[in-house]
């Protein structure tokens, strides 16, 4: 006798690059994460950003729909199973508006097309890693720093993650416990777990560090803080994520210790992404 199930509605994507939301974190009021499924051929290098979103509303003329696509990058390391991404919340914002609402089952459209210039191949080799986020920046850093390869190319990681409030460094400062409490990466992170240094600070709410980054590293608070004497061109290398006033402000800091912007096809000591806001 025959035995065939129907095939669960779920298993038949509706949407054009269909994956299914596997959890759902809201962090505050502004800020959540999600991970979803990965396409089985989906191949990525930590850092790099894909285009997702939801089909919008259909046009009142013709009735037809299309996708409402933004970039974003992977905050999951190249070899997690599912995908994670983190994101802001805008409430009048045509995807994120919608985007927050979504739920445990629900499709959303991800393009498999990764592309980002905040990858190890873009930079030559150095000694010394700094990650400049602020905001949502810190995703394509939350892919790198759970990347074997990035402890294995540097001595020294330093990520920088910059808000407004305390409650917006939660997803930056659990994902650093967890990696310092996990046996797999206790190796990569040294004796003392201190091959990742951590650097949270706060910009209108009080904290242990507060400040803009940028400030911090002109009056050498962060030399200071660090125990460490300067950037230099030849053992430092830099990423950069966040609003475009930092990008800028960042950039003028590491051309200041002679460090040169870096891309895919030319490799150098410092690359820049935007923090991509929906
Ligand atoms: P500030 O509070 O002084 O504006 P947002 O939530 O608006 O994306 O900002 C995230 C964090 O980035 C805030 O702490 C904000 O500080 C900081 N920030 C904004 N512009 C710059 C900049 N040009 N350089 C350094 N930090 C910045």
């Amino acid at each position: 006798p025959a035995t065939s199930a129907a095939p669960s509605p779920k298993a038949t994507p509706t949407l054009p690059d269909a994956q299914v939301v596997t959890s759902v974190k809201h962090w505050t009021d502004r800020l959540f994460s999600f991970r979803v499924s990965r396409p089985q051929s989906l191949r990525f290098r930590s850092g790099e950003f894909v285009m997702i979103g939801l089909m919008g509303d259909p046009d009142p003329k013709t009735g037809r729909q299309k996708p409402l696509l933004r970039a974003y990058s992977i905050a999951s390391p190249s070899w997690d199973e599912e995908l994670e991404f983190y994101s802001i919340k805008v409430q009048d914002g045509p995807l994120t508006s919608r985007l927050q609402h979504i739920q445990p089952g629900d499709e959303l459209i991800l393009r498999p097309k990764p592309v980002g210039t905040l990858v190890h191949d873009a930079l030559l080799p150095g000694k010394r890693l700094w990650l400049f986020a602020t905001g949502t920046g810190i995703a394509p850093f939350a892919s790198l720093i759970r990347d074997p390869e990035t402890f294995e190319n540097y001595d020294q990681i330093i990520l920088t993650h910059t808000c407004r409030d305390v409650a917006e460094l939660d997803y930056g400062r659990e994902l650093v416990d967890s990696l310092r409490s996990d046996e797999m990466m206790q190796e990569l992170l040294g004796d003392g777990l201190d091959k990742l240094t951590y650097y949270p600070t706060t910009t209108r709410e009080e904290s242990p560090r507060m400040g803009r980054i940028t400030d911090l590293l002109r009056n050498g608070t962060v030399f200071a803080d660090l125990g460490i004497d300067s950037i230099s061109a030849e053992t430092d290398r830099a990423m950069v994520c966040g609003s475009m006033g930092l990008n800028t402000d960042i950039k003028e800091i590491l051309e200041g210790y002679g460090l040169r912007e870096g891309a895919n096809s030319d490799p150098a000591e410092y690359v820049v992404e935007k923090a991509f806001v929906g």
